[in-house]
């Protein structure tokens, strides 16, 4: 009989919990603290809860053993996704809510942050059988998406690296962030310089190949003159400006970001 004795089975004094004289309610500031004393912390909800919540037993004595069905989430919680995400509960979810915000938020943790058009959208869109780890690559979500017919497309197919030249946004809308990754154009010396990817990229679909020398833009006699006095051309990391037969190769070359800040002062 627990009456019997100073301390339960787990070794804690009756008062620790209790106050004398009476059993109940328990003492109002009990020297018994659940994480310290016990190794496992109650958090949000859990704190809220009384102990005979998560502690059983169908009599006194066997209550104070204060023995648990277990120490997992899954223990103590029915797992209502039916082994579709596994058994760590944990990793989506905490004592304070079944709220999926925090697997929203686990979820940016990955290779695959749910950013901008893929933020809200259902799990399953995605993650289409349990246990299911979806590829990262644009083009094994999105190769139906592709339109073959269109110019920017050309020389490409629906295997192509879609990421390239698009971000999760709006597909008609992504190059504008992406550009500068390669070369600044909406912003910069650049900015406002041009009408149409063709100004640069005159071979239509191939955008790896580019021109500074289209007309309206540089001219290779001004370049030259801008470069040169006489013999004395500028130099910059292991390049000479080559007065004959400059290619916009070279001008990337010496201005990677479209200005003097690689060379020049
Ligand atoms: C770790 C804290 C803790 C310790 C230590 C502890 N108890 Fe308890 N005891 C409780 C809790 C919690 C209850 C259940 C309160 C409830 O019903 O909500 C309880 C219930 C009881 C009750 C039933 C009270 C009633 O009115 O239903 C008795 C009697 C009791 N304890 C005696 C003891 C004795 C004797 C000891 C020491 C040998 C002891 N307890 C140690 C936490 C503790
Ligand atoms: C949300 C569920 C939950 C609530 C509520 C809860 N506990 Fe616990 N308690 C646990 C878990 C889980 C353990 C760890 C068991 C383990 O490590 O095996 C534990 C361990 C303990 C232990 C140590 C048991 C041992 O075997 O060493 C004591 C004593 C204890 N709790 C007392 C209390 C008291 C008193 C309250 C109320 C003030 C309470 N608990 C409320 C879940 C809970
Ligand atoms: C020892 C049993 C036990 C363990 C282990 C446990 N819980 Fe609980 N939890 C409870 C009990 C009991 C409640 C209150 C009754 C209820 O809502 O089911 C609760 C409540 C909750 C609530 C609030 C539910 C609501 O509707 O407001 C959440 C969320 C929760 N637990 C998440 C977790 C998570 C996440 C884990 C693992 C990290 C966990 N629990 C581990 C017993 C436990
Ligand atoms: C990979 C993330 C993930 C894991 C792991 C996970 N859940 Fe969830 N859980 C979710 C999401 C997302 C929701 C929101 C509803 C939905 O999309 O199914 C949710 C909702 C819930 C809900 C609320 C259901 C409702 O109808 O409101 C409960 C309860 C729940 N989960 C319990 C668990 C338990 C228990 C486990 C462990 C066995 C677990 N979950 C594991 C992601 C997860
Ligand atoms: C737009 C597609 C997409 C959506 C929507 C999505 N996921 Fe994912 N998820 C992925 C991809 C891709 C990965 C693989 C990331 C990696 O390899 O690092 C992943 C990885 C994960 C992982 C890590 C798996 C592991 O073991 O490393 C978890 C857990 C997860 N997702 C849960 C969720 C949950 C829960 C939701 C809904 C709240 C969700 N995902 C919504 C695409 C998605
Ligand atoms: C695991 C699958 C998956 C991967 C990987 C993935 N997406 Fe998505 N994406 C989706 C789903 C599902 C949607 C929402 C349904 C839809 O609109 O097709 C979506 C939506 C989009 C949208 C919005 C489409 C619209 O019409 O509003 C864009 C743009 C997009 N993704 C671009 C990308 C880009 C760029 C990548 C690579 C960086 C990528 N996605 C990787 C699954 C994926
Ligand atoms: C070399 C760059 C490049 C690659 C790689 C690329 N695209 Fe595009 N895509 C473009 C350009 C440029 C446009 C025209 C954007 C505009 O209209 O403003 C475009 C337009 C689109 C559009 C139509 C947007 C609209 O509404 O007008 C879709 C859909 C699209 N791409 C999907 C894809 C998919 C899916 C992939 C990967 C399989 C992909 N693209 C790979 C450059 C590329
Ligand atoms: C002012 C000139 C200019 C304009 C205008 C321009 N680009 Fe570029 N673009 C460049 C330069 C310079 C590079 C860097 C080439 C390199 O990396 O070798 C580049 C690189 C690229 C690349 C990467 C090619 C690769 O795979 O290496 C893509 C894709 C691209 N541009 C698409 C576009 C699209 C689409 C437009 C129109 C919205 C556009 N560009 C407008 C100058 C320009
Ligand atoms: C060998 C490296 C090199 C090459 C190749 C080169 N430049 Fe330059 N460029 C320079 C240097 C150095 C300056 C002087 C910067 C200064 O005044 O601080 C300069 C100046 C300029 C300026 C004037 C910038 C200003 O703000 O005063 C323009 C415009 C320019 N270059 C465009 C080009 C173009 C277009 C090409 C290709 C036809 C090109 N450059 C090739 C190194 C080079």
């Amino acid at each position: 009989m627990v009456s019997g004795q100073d301390t339960v089975q787990v070794d804690i004094a009756c008062l620790d919990c209790h106050q004398s004289g009476t059993w109940f309610p328990l003492s109002d500031i009990p020297r018994f603290e659940h994480e310290k004393d016990t190794g496992y912390k109650l958090e949000y909800v859990h704190a809220e809860l009384s102990c005979v919540q998560c502690h059983v037993g169908e009599s006194i004595d066997a209550f104070h053993t204060f023995s648990v069905k277990g120490t997992d989430c899954v223990s103590c919680h029915q797992d209502v996704h039916q082994n579709y995400w596994g058994s760590q509960c944990e990793t989506c979810h905490t004592p304070e809510d079944w709220n999926p915000g925090q697997a929203y938020r686990r979820h940016n943790e990955t290779l695959f942050p749910l950013l901008a058009a893929h933020q809200s959208l259902e799990c399953y869109l995605c993650h289409s059988s349990p246990g299911m780890i979806p590829s990262i690559e644009c083009q094994d979500c999105h190769s139906s998406d592709f339109i073959p017919d269109l110019g920017s497309h050309s020389g490409l197919n629906d295997r192509a690296d879609c990421s390239t030249c698009h971000a999760p946004t709006r597909w008609n809308q992504i190059l504008a962030i992406n550009h500068g990754v390669f070369f600044p154009i909406y912003s910069g010396e650049h900015q406002g310089k041009w009408n149409s990817c063709s100004t640069c990229h005159t071979q239509s679909g191939d955008f790896q190949t580019f021109t500074c020398l289209s007309s309206g833009c540089h001219s290779v006699s001004g370049m030259n003159s801008e470069h040169c006095e006489g013999n004395d051309c500028e130099r910059c990391d292991g390049l000479t400006y080559p007065r004959t037969g400059v290619d916009s190769d070279d001008c990337y070359y010496c201005h990677p970001q479209g200005n003097t800040s690689k060379c020049g002062d």
